[in-house]
């Protein structure tokens, strides 16, 4: 697997789960989160105004935006629940050899 469009953010072991941390790939705030077994990440903007989701509580596959309370899947970028009406991009993830790394060509979102 060629990973060559794909910036190395950090070491697998410093996630922690269900604790969204902020990087910057390419310039682009990302907020990775491990949840059970899978890494995801997000834009670490929230798409109602622009406070950072890693600051957000994780529940499952979801992270809620502190400021207002709405929800975004992490899987796509959706929210969930308003005042949020619009997605916030997501990005591929691959961890290889202990080490994660994120596209940051956005998977939906604006
Ligand atoms: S700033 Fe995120 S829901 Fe309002």
């Amino acid at each position: 697997m060629s990973i060559s469009r794909y910036t190395y953010l950090c070491r697998f072991d410093v996630l922690e789960e269900g604790v969204p941390q902020r990087f910057e790939a390419e310039g682009v705030p990302v907020s990775l989160v491990l949840t059970g077994d899978e890494v995801f990440a997000i834009h670490d903007v929230c798409s109602h105004s622009a406070v950072s989701l890693s600051e957000g509580e994780v529940e499952g596959c979801t992270v809620e935006c502190w400021l207002h309370g709405s929800r975004f899947d992490l899987r796509s970028g959706k929210p969930l629940d308003p005042p949020a009406t619009q997605p916030v991009p997501v990005y591929p993830v691959r961890v290889e050899d202990g080490s994660v790394y994120v596209e940051v060509v956005p998977r939906g979102g604006r």
